[in-house]
């Protein structure tokens, strides 16, 4: 799909792979609504692009600041391309990973794992629905194409590590969501896709380490190349989605053959 003439919207556009990937769909000529709540990020990544993108302060746990981006975006151009690709915040309380039950056997509260879900399944899932609406207003173009959605899974919704039981149900929820909106979009020619990343090195990685110490720690867990992921890789992936109006209804993993 050709999106020179429209708008994107990108969740966590401020993050490692939003901005990646605000990046290359602003180079796909698209204004890009910067969708985030690191609202200096966000507001220097607009201003280096100075394409008319703008940054959005937006709470993806919260439907009506998710309508205003989206609303933002329509505003700018047409809807043609969400990538939802935000983190959240941490579960309130929570002091360690959300195992099933902790190393004395017993079981954590379930609000953890409710949290977890709410953030990378439900918010993705108001986001796909918001930007569905909007796009399935826009002109059709070629082929009847109105829109594209790209949701993020990971290598942990299809086999998940120790502690991530929410994760991995959150994740193994937008594989199996991902072909039935695709389903339901499709009259309205709308695509539906989701990306599954390995281990990439995004802010999220950097909170208590270094890039070197981090690398040192996950690029061996890769087979080749032997490296974290660098978010252009999966920004390029999220552009060529939008570009290929022949996929559709699937997850593609990007990962180097890592396997948990
Ligand atoms: N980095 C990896 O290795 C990896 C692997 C698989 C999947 N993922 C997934 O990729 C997505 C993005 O992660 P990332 O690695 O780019 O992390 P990141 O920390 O670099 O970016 C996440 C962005 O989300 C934003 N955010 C946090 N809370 C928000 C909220 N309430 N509303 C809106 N935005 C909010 C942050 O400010 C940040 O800019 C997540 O869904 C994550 O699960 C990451």
């Amino acid at each position: 799909m050709d999106i020179s003439n429209g708008s994107a919207l990108v969740t966590g556009g401020a993050g490692g792979f939003g901005s990646a990937t605000v990046r290359r769909l602003a180079e796909m000529g698209a204004k890009v609504v910067i969708a985030d709540v690191a609202d200096e990020r966000g507001e220097a990544l607009a201003k280096e692009l100075g394409n008319g993108s703008i940054y959005v302060h937006t709470d993806i746990m919260d439907e009506n600041s998710i309508a205003k981006a989206v609303q933002a975006a329509a505003n700018l151009a047409p809807l043609r391309a969400a990538v939802v690709v935000h983190g959240g915040p941490p579960a309130p309380g929570a002091t360690g990973p959300a195992r099933t039950v902790n190393r004395e056997g017993q079981r954590l509260p379930l609000a953890n794992f409710i949290h977890t879900v709410n953030v990378y399944l439900v918010s993705a899932f108001a986001v796909t629905s918001q930007a569905a609406e909007a796009m399935a207003k826009n002109e059709p173009l070629d082929s009847n194409q109105r829109g594209v959605i790209v949701n993020t899974a990971s290598i942990a919704g299809f086999e998940g590590q120790p502690g991530q039981a929410g994760y991995s149900a959150a994740k193994g929820g937008i594989i199996g969501m991902t072909l039935t909106i695709a389903r339901d979009l499709a009259p309205l020619g709308i695509r539906a896709m989701a990306i599954a990343p390995g281990t990439f090195l995004t802010y999220a990685y950097l909170t208590r380490a270094t890039r070197e110490e981090v690398q040192a720690k996950w690029g061996p867990t890769v087979p080749n190349p032997r490296r974290m992921g660098d978010p252009d890789e999966y920004g390029l992936l999220a552009a060529q989605i939008v570009r290929n109006d022949f996929l559709n209804g699937t997850t593609i993993r990007l990962d180097g053959a890592q396997r948990f």
